[in-house]
């Protein structure tokens, strides 16, 4: 008999991802064989993002277009999950009838028992209930990387700054007991992982509630002596939260990547303020500069918000002022998208879409401007890669990122994927870097 065929969709975030593979796992414990095409598949699960809009509305056309499919073949099973299934719930099953299955991210772990229960009981159902399972020490992956990884190590976000449905979509902060995050990182290692991304949403906020009384750079620490590791990275990180400690961690621990991705969301005081996150401009430049004296060459990337409500032309003038002081790296640039549910829905004073389409434009082509700036001062350094395969723009291509998580685009031979190699920068570009492998080197990377 043929294997059962499933197809796991996911959008969104890398904590979507992470749990996507998780997913992958289960159902490949299940039986199932995983396939990208929804085409022919048994089973078609969605795992969904809702932090704006247009991510929603993905989910929605996506499911549409699965009706004919069901139309075809009256056995499919469709599921949705991830923040959207969180957020909406029931009204999913209504809206679309061809959906069976409705369920949030921590009901993961309950995947077979609902799957079963789709199969006896054939008609819609959802399971959206408080699930905490964070005590699980290791559960099967289908991963799609060979030698990096995403680890989930908190999940939840307390923060409810007034624009994000996080807080209602992943609920309160819990973290993961630092046994169970060693013990999938050290198999990880095993396996030969070479470098993994911790992620949270708030991950700054590590063990704050927990019994354990170990933080963030607490957790790094214990994590770096790993054999066979040799990178770790985090995010995503709160300017609140960013202590000094976990500055120092970052700067003196060798595997510990120089990439700190610190969203600023706006430069301007009054705007963070009806963010609700907790920080001024100037408080958010003073942490640049602690970070920067604490970690050598580090890189910075964020996240902006243009158009937030009530966002003047002068509020902006901050944003452009601010994003000219600091310099970042990359930046995640995103018009203000109001969510259901959260209090900057309910302001009244609401950005037109053209102004929030000339602020995002203009603010793009400065930063840009400060990216091929600074990549174009990477030039003649020799840097660590981590490759990760061929590039898209040919065959003899390798793709990699640096330590501070530029890609790097270089000539070399496609077995070199998923080794460090030393790439002596030739060449800086807007969004990339390219360069050559050196091999009169075998140093670490550092800077010449
Ligand atoms: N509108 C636009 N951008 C948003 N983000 C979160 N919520 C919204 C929203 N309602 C952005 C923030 C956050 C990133 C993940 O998405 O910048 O840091
Ligand atoms: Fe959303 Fe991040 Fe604010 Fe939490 S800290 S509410 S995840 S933007």
């Amino acid at each position: 008999m043929e294997p059962k065929r499933a197809a796991v969709i996911t959008y969104g975030c890398q904590m979507n991802k992470y749990e996507s593979e998780r997913i992958a796992g289960i159902l490949v414990g299940l039986g199932y064989e995983i396939t990208s095409q929804t085409h022919g598949a048994d089973l078609i699960l969605l795992n969904t993002c809702s932090i704006r809009d247009k991510a929603e509305q993905k989910v929605y056309s996506q499911l549409g277009q699965l009706k004919w499919l069901k139309r075809d073949n009256p056995d499919l099973i469709i599921g949705v999950c991830g923040c959207v299934a969180q957020q909406e719930g029931d009204r999913i099953l209504q809206r679309v009838p061809q959906a069976d299955l409705v369920f949030g991210p921590q009901n993961i772990p309950k995947l077979p028992a609902l799957l079963a229960q789709v199969q006896t009981r054939r008609h819609q159902f959802s399971d959206l209930a408080d699930n905490p399972l964070w005590d699980e020490q290791l559960f099967p992956m289908c991963r799609e990387n060979p030698f990096q990884a995403w680890v989930t190590v908190m999940q939840g976000c307390d923060k409810f700054c007034t624009f994000c449905v996080v807080p209602y979509t992943r609920g309160r902060e819990q973290s993961r007991p630092t046994a169970a995050i060693t013990h999938e990182v050290q198999a990880l290692a095993e396996q030969g992982y070479k470098e993994v991304t911790l992620l949270g949403q708030n991950i700054d906020s590590y063990g704050k509630r927990s019994p354990e009384g170990k933080d963030l750079a607490d957790l790094l620490e214990m994590l770096h002596p790993i054999d066979g590791l040799e990178r770790i990275r985090f995010i995503t990180s709160h300017p609140r939260d960013f202590s000094e400690k976990l500055m120092r961690t970052v700067g003196t621990l060798e595997k510990v990547c120089e990439y700190v991705h610190l969203p600023v969301q706006s430069g301007s005081s009054a705007v963070l303020k009806r963010m609700h996150r907790g920080y001024t401009r100037d408080d958010y430049a003073f942490q640049v500069e602690r970070l920067r004296a604490l970690v050598p060459d580090v890189a910075l990337s964020t996240d902006l918000i243009v158009g937030f409500p009530g966002e003047s032309d002068d509020d902006f003038a901050q944003t452009l002022q601010l994003v000219e002081a600091v310099e970042f790296d990359s930046m995640y640039l995103f018009k203000y998208s109001p969510r259901p549910g959260t209090r900057a829905a309910t302001f009244d004073d609401q950005v037109p879409d053209a102004v929030k389409s000339e602020r995002f434009n203009t603010l793009i082509e400065v930063q840009e401007a400060i990216q091929l700036r600074r990549n174009r001062a990477r030039i003649g350094r020799c840097e660590e890669v981590l490759v990760e395969g061929p590039s898209k723009k040919g065959s003899v291509q390798l793709t990699g990122r640096t330590r501070q998580n530029r890609p790097v685009n270089f000539v070399g031979h496609p077995s070199l994927t998923g080794s460090l190699v030393t790439v002596c920068i030739e060449k800086g570009g807007t969004h990339s870097l390219e360069g050559k492998v050196c091999t009169d080197r075998s140093d670490r990377g550092g800077e010449d």
